[in-house]
């Protein structure tokens, strides 16, 4: 393959992106020992904010977006990996700093390389993709920190979103009794589905001022940020964890040490992108073993082709859509 069609985005002279399909060839790519012949990819609120310039994402440019692959070796001149192997990469400066997934073609550094774990397809890699991934991520934290299912209902915020619906499946299935707080009341069927046994309106919150409010929640799951991460502080039970993991409601924290010193409860950051690669290993293969998502058929809200990003960026923008957005790189996979 000579030239290869690439999503590709770059900085506007007066400001802003501009992103389209474009054919690139291997050489216009950034380095790596690694060339992988692209099969799927998916979309995150990451990518949406770094393909539309809503998020200073970027660290380069011109850049193909993407931050996630799955596909088979097309070319390696590392030892660890051999044409025709299954992997996946996620994170790692793909699609931020480094040429991403949306790409047929993706050239990375071989350290980055994930070996597709055995009972997963490239497309299941991607359906869960950094959202599950990182999802997974919260949980083998939360539970390196004590976290029990017994411990109270576990609260996921943010619940219809990709990471939450995928946090909304793992937990259900490890026994917690999950409550999800959602601004789509109408999902209550979708998020049932998942396992949730209950929802919470985030519009209807009355979140209170104490610095400790009533105990609830054993622990929690926060893709909002903002008031609603400054909320559970106060409201989560003594010796509980709260994964935090996103800003979809705010990149503030406002509270106090009150939780902290009074209730012991733990804030633990989640940072999928950066994740070591052992534990990195661990989580894939814990995707594929014991913490299989259950219902990733409904939790993938469709399946487009490259030229269908800029509507699915806007989808995911508008924070009307639900679950996850695959992105078919590879038309014969
Ligand atoms: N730390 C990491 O490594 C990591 C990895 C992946 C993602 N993230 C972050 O985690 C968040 C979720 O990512 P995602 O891919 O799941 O995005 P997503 O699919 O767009 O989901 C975000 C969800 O947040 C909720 N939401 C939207 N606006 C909100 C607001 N103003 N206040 C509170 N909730 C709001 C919506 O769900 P409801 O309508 O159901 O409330 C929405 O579906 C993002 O902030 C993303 O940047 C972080």
């Amino acid at each position: 393959m000579d030239d290869f069609p690439a999503y590709r985005i770059h900085e506007r002279a007066g400001g802003g992106v501009q992103a389209g399909l474009e054919r690139l060839t291997l050489g216009q790519l950034s380095p790596g020992e690694v060339v992988i012949r692209a099969q799927f990819s998916s979309v995150n609120y990451k990518d949406a904010l770094a393909a539309t310039g809503r998020g200073r994402i970027l660290r380069r440019f011109p850049l193909v977006g993407g931050i996630d692959v799955a596909g088979v070796i097309d070319a390696s001149t590392d030892a660890r990996f051999t044409a025709g192997d299954a992997v996946l990469v996620t994170g790692c400066g793909l699609g931020e700093d480094h040429d991403g997934g949306y790409a047929a073609r993706v050239r990375v550094p071989a350290d980055w390389v994930v070996p597709l774990p055995a009972g997963l397809s490239p497309y299941e890699a991607m359906a869960i993709g950094t959202a599950g991934f990182t999802a997974a991520l919260a949980l083998d934290r939360m539970e390196q920190n004590g976290q029990r299912p017994g411990d109270g209902p576990l609260l996921v915020t943010g619940a219809t979103g990709g990471v939450g619906s995928l946090a909304v499946d793992l937990f259900s299935a490890q026994g917690y009794e999950v409550v999800a707080l959602t601004g789509k009341p109408d999902a209550e069927d979708y998020l049932r589905g998942l396992g949730a046994s209950r929802l919470l309106d985030r519009h209807r919150l009355e979140p209170g001022t104490r610095p400790l409010e009533k105990a609830q929640w054993g622990g929690a799951v926060d893709n909002a940020g903002g008031e609603t991460l400054a909320w559970l502080t106060r409201t989560v039970r003594p010796w509980g964890s709260i994964a935090s993991i996103g800003l979809a409601g705010g990149a503030e924290l406002h509270t106090s040490v009150m939780p902290f010193i009074l209730r012991g409860v733990s804030i633990l950051g989640i940072t999928s992108a950066n994740c070591p690669m052992p534990r990195r290993r661990h989580i894939w293969q814990r995707l594929a073993g014991d913490l299989r998502p259950r219902y990733l058929d409904s939790i993938v809200s469709a399946v487009i082709d490259l030229d269908g990003l800029p509507a699915a960026f806007e989808r995911i923008l508008s924070g009307g859509h639900r679950g996850r957005i695959v992105v078919r790189i590879d038309a014969t996979a």
